[in-house]
């Protein structure tokens, strides 16, 4: 386990909006260096940069064309290397996406894949015998090849499945994953990794890590069955390189060799239930929306049992958000959002800040999509920096950025809440130097919940030797503390007197 992780709060960078230095209306690798002085002063001491490779980009980057070359929209390898040296320099450890499922249809192994001649890679993807033959119950494509076959989709039409083979086999075409083809895919993922780390890369976040072997088992055993064997290799070359999973099931992906894994905003999980309830009909009932009359035993039910089965093996990470997800702000106003923030900055695990949320950026709904993003694109607009032309992002024209910035005359920047004390930017800075300050708030340091009640606020829990007590609702809460106990954070009003705890609507404390 890389130590580092313990005290690691990261930021996600989706690189296409995040700051422009070339005037060309799109991020670029220069200008997320340009800004690690920022993400230094939000208290953040990792990035995950979503990827920056060459690509056709018909899904952000997701449909990668060259694993080892920086997309020249952002700027070239030496830039990549440069940066990891300047966040290095600054203590910030930098994780790239590694997408081990599928690549672009344009990337050369592909192109090989599906001539009609064998050759190297005839193997590399998954292919039927005949362009007449399709794929049971999985997407698939005929008729697009030279190849007599159709070939395996892993998520959009651009991004052919690589082939790890098939845990059960019913068709003569699919093969066993420990068949040298699909060993091959394996080690060409190794490959991929050991030229970032080389380059001073500290990881990789892993996209659809459980989507390798087809017809796998419940446990994804032969998918695990890689991941072990690309841990061990971690282990034994780079053993500070860390490895988080999309998986979104932390009880098979930390049992197969990923340090953490995300707790995403699945259909109906816990972590929905805390800032966006789509599942109860007749209103939002989450836990974290001040009216939502919410139940914090909806979101423990789900995350109790995965921590305590995890808890020794590595950790689950809240996100405020992630690109794929619609923002927090769009179901949670700014004092909710402090609560929501307090709330995942102090639970157990590496938490993951997503660019933007922490000034409260919007989601944009009525946007048009770009690059696949479909609903996922108002979540993906530029950074708002200041109140310059295009909020600071880019000074190409307006008509010219990749997505245009949030037209709304109270669009949130950095620079106004930089300079305003109560600001949302300002509650998350002080949050992640309490996090990083107190031994308590560590990644593995000890988690109990104290006071959890159906339909009951405040929510307390333990770490170390902290308490920390949660009322996002707006109305006053009260418990009762274990012993005396002195603040050592506050978020709204919080009254302690005696052993009694008093919350005022929507607060947070922690305690010593
Ligand atoms: C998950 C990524 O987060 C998402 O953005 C992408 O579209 C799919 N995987 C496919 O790679």
């Amino acid at each position: 386990m890389p130590a580092w992780l313990k005290d690691a709060v990261f930021y996600e960078i989706y690189p296409q909006s995040f700051k422009d230095t070339n005037g060309d209306g799109i991020g670029d690798l220069e200008g997320i260096i340009e800004k690690l002085n920022y993400v230094t002063s939000l208290g953040c001491n990792a990035l995950w940069i979503n990827p920056c490779f060459d690509s056709p980009f018909k899904d952000a980057g997701y449909d990668v064309r060259d694993y080892k070359k920086v997309a020249p929209r952002y700027g070239t390898n030496e830039d990549l290397y440069r940066l990891f040296d300047e966040a290095h320099k600054r203590g910030i450890h930098v994780l790239l996406d590694l997408v081990p499922g599928h690549t672009s249809e344009e990337h050369e192994w592909f192109l090989e894949s599906k001539k009609a001649e064998r050759n190297q890679y005839s193997d590399r993807y998954v292919w039927t015998k005949s362009a007449f033959q399709g794929i049971g119950g999985r997407p698939y494509i005929g008729g697009e090849a030279d190849r007599d076959g159709c070939y395996m989709l892993n998520f959009f039409k651009c991004q052919p499945a690589l082939n790890y083979g098939f845990l059960k086999r019913t068709e003569d075409w699919q093969m066993a994953p420990d068949e040298p083809a699909c060993i091959e895919t394996k080690e060409a993922m190794k490959d991929i990794m050991r030229f970032w780390l080389d380059k001073g890369c500290d990881g990789f976040r892993v996209d659809m890590a459980d989507s390798l072997v087809k017809e796998d088992d419940e446990n994804k055993s032969a998918t695990g069955a890689i991941w072990k064997n690309i841990r061990e290799m971690l282990d034994n070359e780079y053993p500070e390189a860390a490895l988080i999973s999309e998986w979104s099931n932390p009880v098979l992906a930390l049992k197969y060799g990923f340090h953490a894994d995300f707790y995403l905003d699945h259909h109906g999980n816990g972590y929905n239930t805390l800032i966006r309830d789509n599942e109860t009909p007749g209103g939002d009932h989450s836990f974290l929306k001040k009216d939502g009359n919410g139940d914090i035993m909806r979101f423990l039910s789900d995350y109790l049992p995965k921590y305590d089965k995890t808890r020794n093996d590595g950790y689950i990470s809240f996100i405020t958000c992630n690109h794929d997800t619609p923002r927090a702000r769009r179901t949670l106003g700014f004092d909710e959002l402090k609560i929501a923030y307090a709330m995942f900055l102090t639970l157990p695990g590496v938490p993951f800040i997503y660019y933007g949320d922490e000034i409260g950026m919007r989601y944009i709904e009525d946007i048009h999509t770009k690059e696949g993003g479909y609903a996922r694109t108002g979540t993906r607009t530029p950074m708002q920096w200041d109140n310059s032309a295009n909020k600071g992002f880019s000074t190409a024209p307006a008509d010219k950025l990749y997505l245009p910035v949030d037209p709304a005359d109270d669009a949130p920047t950095v620079a106004d809440q930089e300079k305003d004390p109560s600001s949302l930017l300002n509650t998350v800075k002080a949050l992640t130097a309490l996090r990083r300050s107190e031994p308590g708030l560590k990644a593995d340091a000890e988690f109990e919940v104290i006071y959890a009640e159906k339909d009951e606020f405040p929510f307390v829990f333990k770490r170390g030797d902290l308490i920390i007590s949660v009322n996002p609702s707006d109305k006053k809460a009260s418990a009762t503390l274990p012993r005396k106990m002195e603040k050592a954070y506050e978020i709204g009003n919080v009254q302690i007197s005696d052993a009694s705890l008093i919350m005022g609507p929507q607060s947070f404390c922690v305690l010593r």
